[in-house]
C-alpha cells in the first residue's frame, strides 16, 4: 500500500512498475535505496513530512490537507510523565488523532505520533533507565497499537540538556536513549515501525554534554532523523540583533550562529549516513520590535541584524513555573493574513523587505506596527530544497503543516528538489 504512494525517487536503474499516482525525482542522480520497513517492501523514497500540532486540530480540518504531497505526517505531541508506563495526550483529543490516522493511510500518507516536544521532554531522562526502559518500551508500543500508528517519532528536546529549564538531566541520557531505542526496534511489533527522532542541530550530547563523536548506532535503529535547523536566532539572541530564524549557510555572515550547513556537517562527520537525515524546515519566523530608525541602514534599505527590544514576560507561567514571554512566533500563513505578505507570499506593498543571500532567507518590516519578522519562503524553501538534494538527504519534514499556505511553501521546496506528481 504504502510503496505506491510513497514520494518515489525514480531513477534509470530504479524504475519499478508505475504506481497511478506518485511524486518522482527523474532527473536526479540515484540515491541509495532507502529502506522503509512499512508493508516490508524496500524502495527509493523521498520523504516529505510534516508536524500536525494536535491542538489545531479544532481550527485545521484533514481536509484541507492535499495528503498525497505527504509521505509522512507526525501528531504532536504524546508528553512524558513521571510514570514511564504513562504517555499523556491529553493536549489532544483520542477522536481527533483515530480519525488523523484513517484520512493518512487512507492517502497512504504514513501516520505517526511524536514523543516530547520542547513542553513534553521533561520526564524521559528517567524513563529511558535500564530500569524503567521496558515499560517505556511498552507504553510506546500500547499507543502504537491503541492508534494504529505507522511510526513513532522520539523529539527529546534534548538528551543531557535541560531543555525548557526542568528537564530531569542525566549524563548518561545519549547512553539510556540509544539502548531504548534498540530494545524498542527490537520487539517484534516494532519492526515495521517507522522510527524517527526530532534532533538539535549539534550530535547528541555526550557524558560532558559535548557532541558525541560517533552517532552511528543510532542510524542502526532509527528510520531517519530530523534536524530542526530552525529557532537558529530568537529573543534570546539579544546580543546579536535580528538575525535568521533558518539559515542555510552562516560562513558568510559576520555574526554565526549556525545553519543547516553546519548541522548536516555535524551529524555526517558524526557518523549518521546523510541519505537518513531530513531537513527540518520551518513554516513560521520569528518577529521582533525594531525601531524605524534601527530598522533601516543608511541608504534606506532593511538593515542586517538590528537591535531590537525583548518581548516582556506575560502573566502566564510555562511547564516549569516561569514567567512565559508574549510569544514572537509568525506562521508564514499569519504572515500572509496580517499584511506583511500578498497571497502569493511576497512583500505587500508598504512593507520593507530583504532577501538575505548567506543565510537564503527573507526578512519583512512593517513600520506602522514597528514589527521585522526573520521567516522562509517560497524562494528560502526552493533553496533548501536545492541543498537536501545537492547533500544526497532523504527529504525535509516541516515545522507545522498548518503554516503554509495554498502549499507555496512545500510545492516550491519539492520542485527545487526535482519532485514532481504524475498526478
Ligand atoms: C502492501 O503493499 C501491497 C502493494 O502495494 C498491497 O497490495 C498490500 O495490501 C499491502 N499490505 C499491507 C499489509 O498493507
Ligand atoms: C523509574 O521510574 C520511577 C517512576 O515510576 C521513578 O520514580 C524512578 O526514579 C525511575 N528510575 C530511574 C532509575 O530513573
Amino acid at each position: 500500500m504504502l510503496t505506491s504512494l510513497l514520494l518515489s525517487v525514480l531513477t534509470a536503474s530504479l524504475v519499478t512498475a508505475a504506481p497511478s499516482c506518485e511524486l518522482a525525482q527523474p532527473s536526479q542522480p540515484a540515491t541509495p535505496p532507502v529502506s522503509v520497513p512499512n508493508n516490508g517492501s524496500t524502495t527509493t523514497s523521498f520523504i516529505s513530512a510534516a508536524w500536525f500540532p494536535g491542538w489545531e486540530a479544532a481550527s485545521f480540518p484533514f481536509s484541507s490537507i492535499n495528503w498525497q504531497k505527504y509521505s509522512l505526517i507526525t501528531w504532536s505531541f504524546a508528553i512524558t510523565t513521571q510514570d514511564p508506563a504513562v504517555l499523556s495526550l491529553d493536549a489532544s483529543g483520542p477522536t481527533y488523532i483515530s480519525d488523523f490516522v484513517k484520512e493518512a493511510q487512507a492517502h497512504g500518507t504514513m501516520a505517526s505520533i511524536s514523543v516530547g516536544g520542547w513542553t513534553g521532554s521533561r520526564y524521559f531522562s528517567s524513563a529511558v533507565t535500564p530500569q524503567n526502559r521496558s515499560t517505556f518500551v511498552k507504553a510506546v508500543l500500547d499507543l502504537a497499537a491503541e492508534y494504529n500508528l505507522d511510526g513513532i517519532d522520539f523529539d527529546w528536546e534534548y538528551p543531557n540538556k535541560p531543555g525548557i529549564g526542568c528537564n530531569e538531566v542525566s549524563g548518561s541520557d545519549s547512553e539510556n536513549f540509544l539502548g531504548f531505542l534498540q530494545e524498542l526496534r527490537a520487539q517484534p511489533a516494532a519492526k515495521n515501525l517507522y522510527l524517527t527522532a526530532a534532533v538539535s542541530t549539534s550530535p547528541f550530547a555526550g557524558p560532558d554534554g559535548q557532541p558525541m563523536t560517533d552517532v552511528s548506532k543510532f542510524a542502526e535503529v532509527l528510520d531517519h532523523i530530523a534536524v530542526m535547523n530552525y529557532d537558529i536566532n530568537g529573543q534570546w539572541t539579544t546580543d546579536t540583533g535580528v538575525g535568521p530564524n533558518a539559515p542555510l549557510d552562516d560562513s558568510c555572515s559576520t555574526v554565526q550562529t549556525g545553519s543547516a550547513t553546519k548541522a548536516i556537517k555535524a551529524w555526517v562527520t558524526a557518523g549518521f549516513p546523510a541519505d537518513k537525515i531530513v531537513l527540518g524546515v520551518p513554516a513560521y519566523g520569528h518577529s521582533y520590535t525594531v525601531s524605524p530608525s534601527n530598522a533601516v541602514d543608511g541608504s534606506g534599505n532593511l538593515a542586517a541584524y538590528p537591535p531590537f527590544t525583548k518581548n516582556p514576560p506575560t502573566s502566564s507561567v510555562d511547564q516549569c513555573g516561569n514567567p512565559e514571554a508574549k510569544s514572537d512566533i509568525m506562521n508564514f500563513a499569519t504572515l500572509i493574513g496580517e499584511g506583511f505578505l500578498k497571497d502569493d507570499g511576497t512583500p505587500a506593498n508598504g512593507i520593507k523587505s530583504r532577501f538575505d543571500q548567506c543565510s537564503q532567507t527573507p526578512f519583512v518590516y512593517d513600520q506602522t506596527k514597528q514589527l521585522m519578522v526573520s521567516y522562509d519562503d517560497p524562494q528560502s524553501f526552493a533553496a533548501k530544497g536545492k541543498f537536501i538534494v545537492q547533500n544526497n538527504l532523504l527529504g525535509f519534514s516541516m515545522w507545522e503543516i498548518t503554516g503554509d499556505h495554498n502549499d507555496l511553501l512545500i510545492d516550491s521546496l519539492t520542485t527545487a528538489a526535482g519532485v514532481t506528481s504524475d498526478c
